[in-house]
C-alpha cells in the first residue's frame, strides 16, 4: 500500500467517527425535543439575544429545557441534596476545575459556588444554590446530556458516556470541559433573563 492510500483510509476513518458521532446527537436531541418545544417560547422571540424565563413553575428536583440562541439551556431547581452533593466535591477531583461561567469576568475555579445563579432578589439565605442555568450541549461533541443521570446524579450525556455532576462538571467519560453557563441573572423573583 502506497502513503498516498493509507492517508486517504485514515481519513475515512475519521469522517466515519464523526459521522457516527452527528448522528447519535440527532437521535439523543429527537428524544428530547418534543418535550422541551411545548415550553419553547414562539418562534418570534427565538432569534432574540435575550430572552426572559418565566421559573415559578419548576419545583425543586425538575428542571426546564429552553431553546436559546439555537441551543438548549438547562434550567434546574436544584434539592438540597443536590446543592450538598455538588458543595462536598474535592476540587482536586475534578478532571476541569474551571468555573466555565461568563458571569464571572475574572474567571474563578470549580467550586459550585462559582457556577450556580445567584438566587433572586429577597430570596438569600435558603435558597442559595438552588438555581443552575447551563448549555445543555455536551463540551465532547455536541450532544444534549439527560438529565438525572449518570454516575454522579446530574446529567448524562448517551452518545459516549460523559458523566456530569449536580453542578454540571464533568466528572468521567470524554468531555474535556463543564457544562459552560451563559450570562443570567434573575430579574424578578420568578424571572430569568439569558443574555
Ligand atoms: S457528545 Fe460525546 S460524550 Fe457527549
Amino acid at each position: 500500500m502506497s502513503h498516498v492510500e493509507e492517508d486517504h483510509e485514515g481519513t475515512r476513518r475519521d469522517f466515519l467517527y464523526y459521522a457516527t458521532a452527528g448522528a447519535g446527537a440527532v437521535t439523543a436531541g429527537a428524544a428530547i425535543w418534543p418535550l422541551v418545544n411545548q415550553m419553547n417560547p414562539s418562534a418570534d422571540v427565538l432569534a432574540l439575544s435575550s430572552i426572559r424565563v418565566d421559573v415559578s413553575a419548576i419545583e425543586p428536583g425538575t428542571q426546564l429545557t429552553v431553546k436559546w440562541l439555537g441551543k438548549p439551556v438547562f434550567i434546574r431547581r436544584r434539592t438540597a441534596d443536590e446543592i450538598e452533593a455538588a458543595q462536598a466535591v474535592d476540587l482536586a477531583d475534578l478532571p476541569d476545575n474551571d468555573a466555565r461561567n461568563e458571569n464571572l469576568p475574572n474567571g474563578g475555579d470549580g467550586d459550585d459556588g462559582n457556577r450556580f445563579l445567584p438566587p433572586p432578589p429577597g430570596a438569600e439565605g435558603a435558597a442559595a444554590g438552588e438555581w443552575l442555568v447551563m448549555m445543555g450541549v455536551c463540551t465532547h461533541l455536541g450532544c444534549v446530556p439527560l438529565g438525572d443521570a449518570g454516575d454522579f446524579g446530574g446529567w448524562f450525556c448517551p452518545c459516549h458516556g460523559s458523566h456530569y455532576d449536580t453542578s454540571g462538571r464533568i466528572r468521567k467519560g470524554p468531555a474535556p470541559t463543564n457544562l459552560p453557563v451563559p450570562v443570567a441573572e434573575f430579574v424578578d423573583e420568578t424571572t430569568i433573563l439569558l443574555g
